[in-house]
This record gives structure tokens, sequence and C-alpha cells, in this order.
């Protein structure tokens, strides 16, 4: 059982929720800084909404901030920038340290750590424009799927069925990143575990009639279905939970964040990638397992919110 907050509201201080900024899930990010701010609010925190812009090491010291809550989704937030500008303000900020943000943005260095690390990730190799088709084909075989290195909610992604569509696969991620990679298509199920603090949450099972779980699955339709519990056995869900939390450490990864996975039809798990800020709107994946663990939205985002002191959740 996870600890419900034991610090009362004013010793936290002044907060900026920091919120929007720049990357491509700007939207998706103001919602869930709005749900953040919310409930910290209704439980007497001095919150105020900071929407990161360039201006943001002012904003901070003009505002006097003594914390940050970060739920800034992509780049600038999760990639250790606004990390990097906290610590040198020495504003006190929630979850990862710049080292897990930069790690667990850039899926090329996830993986390779979880690779040193004995974990199983799908095959993937960095290609760009000039990649031959076929030859990527044989080594990593066919249906794979082609995605920007440092970008997220399945944004630049595209599956490809057959050598011909890869080159304007890479051409759609290069728009998002300079660096892109394919990866060995892996197919089954899909998976994705919440970490609160050292504690792997219940374990959510991602269903959508759709080719993947892509942006519209995540944010726009209603045939996508969440299971939670997720029908995996006692024994395979604590392997799942397992491998997420020694995933989340091997990123150098703290406080709170998700683990995505896949798991092939003989039942071997995949690591796919790992979130650092994962969503917050009321519907999001992290608050739904940790109210499977007896967490509501608001103990949540105050046991986030202690994670900027240090407390361990
Ligand atoms: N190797 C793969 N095999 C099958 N599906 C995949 C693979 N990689 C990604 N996907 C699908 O694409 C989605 C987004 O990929 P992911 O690596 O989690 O990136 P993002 O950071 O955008 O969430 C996943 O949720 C999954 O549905
Ligand atoms: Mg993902």
């Amino acid at each position: 059982m996870i600890g419900r907050s034991i610090i009362s509201a004013t010793e936290f201080g002044k907060v900026a929720v920091l919120m929007g900024g720049r990357s491509a899930e700007r939207e998706i990010s103001l919602t869930s800084g709005q749900a953040v701010l919310d409930a910290l609010t209704k439980q007497n925190i001095d919150a105020y909404k900071v929407d990161v812009g360039l201006d943001i090491s002012e904003q901070l010291v003009s505002g006097k901030f003594d914390r940050a809550f970060i739920i800034l989704h992509g780049r600038g937030g999760e990639d250790g920038e606004i990390q990097g500008v906290l610590e040198s303000l020495s504003i006190p900020y929630t979850g990862s340290d710049i080292t897990g943000a930069v790690l667990s943005m850039n899926k090329t260095l996830s993986k390779d750590l979880w690779l040193q690390q004995g974990l199983a990730t799908a095959d993937f190799e960095q290609v760009t424009a000039g990649s031959d088709a076929d030859a990527l084909v044989a080594r990593l075989g066919l249906p794979l799927i082609i995605k920007p290195v440092n970008e997220g909610s399945s944004i630049g992604m595209t599956k490809v069925n057959s050598a011909s569509e890869l080159a304007k696969a890479i051409e759609v991620a290069t728009e998002f990143d300079a660096e892109v990679i394919a990866e060995r298509w892996i197919e089954g199920e899909e998976y994705t575990v919440g970490i609160l603090g050292q504690q792997a949450l219940t374990v959510i099972q991602l269903k959508t009639p759709n080719e993947f779980y892509d942006f519209e699955a995540k944010y726009q339709s209603n045939t996508t279905e969440y299971l939670c519990p997720c029908g995996l056995t006692q024994q395979d869900e604590i392997l799942c939970q397992k491998i997420a939390l020694d995933a989340f450490n091997g990123l150098r990864m703290t406080g709170w964040g998700r683990i995505d996975f896949m798991r092939d039809q003989s039942g071997q798990f995949y690591l796919l990638e790992a979130n650092c800020i994962p969503g917050m709107t009321d519907h999001s994946l992290v608050p739904m397992a940790a109210k499977e663990a007896g967490l509501s939205f608001d103990d949540l985002v105050l046991t986030i919110l202690e994670t900027s002191m240090g407390v361990k959740a």
C-alpha cells in the first residue's frame, strides 16, 4: 500500500505548475497541467499555472516560487531542459533529474542501456533518408515501425508493411526529429506500468482496433480499451512490474514515471519506452493504476509533489 502525504500544505510553499511549453504535446500538457493545478488548489496548496516559454527563468524568479511541479510532455520538459533551468535556479522539482530525463526521452539511449542491463527490447537500427530499404527489411523483417527518437504521443510514427513504404515513413519521422529509428514489430498485447517512488503500480493492458496505439487511440478515440486489472496471471504481472522497475532504475529515473511494453505471442515482454512525465488528465494511465492501489487523483498529485522534497513514495 502506498502512503498518503504526511506533509502539511504550507510546507510546500509557493508551487509553480509548469505546463504547456513548445513541444508537439503542448495541448496534452495543458490538459494534464490544469488537472494537477485543480487537485493542488483543492488541497490548499499555494499553486499557480506557469505556461513555459522562453521567459521561464524570469517567470520563476519574479514569481518567487519555492518548488515546481513539472507537467510538461515531450521536448523541453521530458528531456532534461527544464530540469537544467530549475537546477540553475536552485528550485526543487518533481520527478527525474536531468540525467533521468535525458536517458528516458531518447529511445536509442534507453534501449542501449536496457540491452546492457540484459532487459529485452525490440531489435532496432538508426535510419536515414538514404537507408537501404531491402537490407533493413532483411535484418528487421516486416512489418516494422519507424519512430522519431525524441518524441512522444506516437507522433511521427508509422507502421511499415512493405519495403516500398519505408522512405515515406522515414521522411515523416524526420519532420519531428533528425534522429530516427526502425524497430522490429512485436505482434501481441500492449501493457504499461506506472511507477511511484520505488513501487510499480498495477499493470494496465491497452487495446485498440487501430494498427497500433497511435495519437488518435491515445487521445481522441472512444474505441480504446483499458484493462486494469490487465488479465495477466499473477506471476506474469509480478514479472512485468519487476522489469518495469529495473528499467526505470536503469535509466536513473526517480520519483514517478511510466514504462511501456509489448508482449509477443510466446509471452516474452519487450520494453518499448519510458516516460518520465506521463499524462495526468483524470483519464490518464498513471491515475488509473494509482486508483487500483487505493490512491485517488488528489492523493497521487500530492505524492508526486512530495518527490520534490526528496520524500520517497
Ligand atoms: N516495436 C513495436 N511493435 C509493435 N508496436 C509498437 C512497437 N513500437 C511502438 N509500437 C506502438 O506504437 C505506440 C507508440 O510507441 P512508443 O514507443 O510507446 O512511443 P511514444 O513515446 O510515442 O509513446 C506504442 O504504444 C505501440 O502501440
Ligand atoms: Mg509510449
